[in-house]
């Protein structure tokens, strides 16, 4: 997925320890009670887990290549969802348009449903030139529906990303109107579709009937679909 270059040009860059960073700021201040945390792209010290874990928070630290550090990072940390990823200087260190992209898709398949991505995009260093927040903003909206601006100035913003497009998001009143919304159409076209045609006898009660049989069979379609969105619980 990465090439041995862009894997060393990355860890170079993580491998003294940076208290001063944003995101974690950020992070640690709109925390809630309970909610998992990934520190992807934690950096050799993964400082900042540790110092976020003093916080009570539950974080996984998870780095690549030579930075990562047995002790301190998880290799299958991937292999699970977080309530937020947290990507402290880490986008600027991508060193191509294909990294960013390969970098980007898997924090973003690291986030549960209802989560967020939190990132920043420092001023210096910045190792893909071509790159910028407009660029990155867009590549941030290919995978979640949206993305703002939390913190940091307009060149250098800390953004944060949510209602990821993979599990078409619902919240728990959307569903309930949804529900209610179905039930009363349900209702309406049922009726209407079994209206006896010899009794009102014209062309008006016929199109009608056509009309509700189509829209009770997609009702059928969509109750059907229900199932697979995401329900976010209600904050
Ligand atoms: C500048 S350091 C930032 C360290 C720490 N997050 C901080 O704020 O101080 C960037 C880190 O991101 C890591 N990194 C960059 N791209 C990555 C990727 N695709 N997967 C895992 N780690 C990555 C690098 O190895 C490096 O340790």
């Amino acid at each position: 997925m990465y090439g041995q270059t862009e894997i060393d040009s990355a860890n170079v860059t993580g491998r003294s320890i940076n208290r001063q960073a944003v995101v974690p700021r950020y992070v640690v201040a709109t925390h809630r009670t309970g909610q998992t945390v990934l520190d992807f792209g934690a950096g050799r010290h993964a400082y900042h887990t540790r110092s976020m874990r003093e916080h009570g928070i539950d974080v996984t630290a998870y780095d690549f290549g030579a930075n990562v550090v047995p002790e301190r990072h998880d290799v299958e940390a991937l292999s699970r969802e977080y309530d937020t990823v947290m990507a402290s200087n880490v986008i600027n260190v991508q060193t191509s348009m294909a990294m960013l992209d390969a970098t980007l898709d898997q924090m973003a398949a690291a986030v549960k449903p209802g989560g967020r991505l939190v990132l920043n995009f420092p001023n210096t260093p910045r190792k893909l030139p071509g790159l910028t927040v407009a660029l990155l903003q867009e590549r941030l909206l290919q995978r979640f529906d949206v993305v703002r601006r939390v913190g940091g100035s307009p060149s250098a913003p800390i953004l944060e990303a949510t209602q990821h497009k993979r599990y078409r998001c619902l919240t728990q009143e959307h569903y309930r109107l949804l529900g209610a919304t179905l039930r009363m159409n349900y209702a309406v076209l049922s009726f209407i579709a079994d209206l006896d045609p010899g009794r009102y006898g014209d062309g008006v009660i016929n199109s009608a009937q056509r009309a509700a049989v189509d829209g009770l069979r997609a009702l059928d379609d969509l109750d059907q679909a229900i199932p697979s969105l995401a329900i976010i619980p209600q904050s």
